[in-house]
């Protein structure tokens, strides 16, 4: 099964999920697109769902699928977010941010009462940090905030390690939906996540940063040989 068979696979059994009335959280990237995808095709054969969208791309998306769309100034609690991952390990901690709706993306799964994570196997990690994490920042004082983030990272265990501020092909800065830019750190090997969390989010410019913990509950993972399944309901 090639990897985009298998997101879909996972996006397949992530939409097993869905009741009629849901209020859910739409994630971003190639395997939630099979996502909206597939509940489009629900939505068309007459389910009721209100949607909130984690990017403008998932928006443009949702909306040409027919999809009804909320947000969460309308709808502040959502039942079920499904939303892609870059790594996700056996605890059900993730780095997201790839896509660059790492702030969204955690926004609308922190307002859910449930996020699920559909992924296929070459995610799935035994220590976070080989895909470099995103840390999303004002541009604002972009220079004294990279000095603060370097400071931060030695503090962390990771002295010297490659950050680079993620630019578009033409070499411009990328720009998040929320304006900001994305710095994406080399860290190789994260063996405390949660400290590190703290610690970056102590820095005034930063704005988030791609650890997501304790928000993911499940994680539908397609494999060459099925589905498997991470989490307490698994
Ligand atoms: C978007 O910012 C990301 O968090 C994505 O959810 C993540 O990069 C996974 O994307 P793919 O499904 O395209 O790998």
């Amino acid at each position: 099964m090639s990897h985009d068979a298998r997101k879909r696979a996972a996006a397949a059994a992530a939409l097993t999920l869905v009741e009629p009335g849901m209020r859910l959280g739409l994630g971003t990237g190639s395997t939630a697109r099979h996502f909206v995808d597939l509940l489009a095709a629900r939505v068309a054969a007459g389910l009721a769902v209100i949607c909130v969208p984690t990017s403008e791309a998932t928006r443009a998306q949702a909306e040409a699928g027919g999809i009804t769309l909320t947000t969460l100034d309308e709808t502040p609690e959502l039942d079920l977010t499904v939303d892609g991952a870059d790594e996700l390990d056996d605890e059900l901690r993730l780095i997201k941010g790839g896509g660059g709706a790492l702030l969204r993306e955690k926004i609308v799964a922190a307002a859910s009462r449930r996020m699920v994570v559909i992924a296929d196997d070459s995610k799935l990690v035994d220590c976070l940090g080989r895909f470099p994490l995103p840390v999303e920042v004002n541009p604002f004082g972009y220079r004294a905030t990279l000095h603060a983030l370097k400071q931060t990272l030695a503090g962390q265990g990771f002295d010297g390690v490659a950050l680079t501020r993620r630019q578009k092909p033409d070499g411009a800065a990328f720009v998040t939906d929320g304006g900001h830019w994305i710095v994406d750190c080399a860290l190789q090997r994260i063996a405390a996540p949660e400290a590190l969390s703290r610690a970056l989010l102590q820095i005034p410019g930063v704005v988030e940063h791609g650890l997501f913990l304790g928000l993911c509950r499940k994680a539908y993972v397609a494999t060459e040989t099925g589905l498997a399944e991470i989490g307490p309901n698994a």
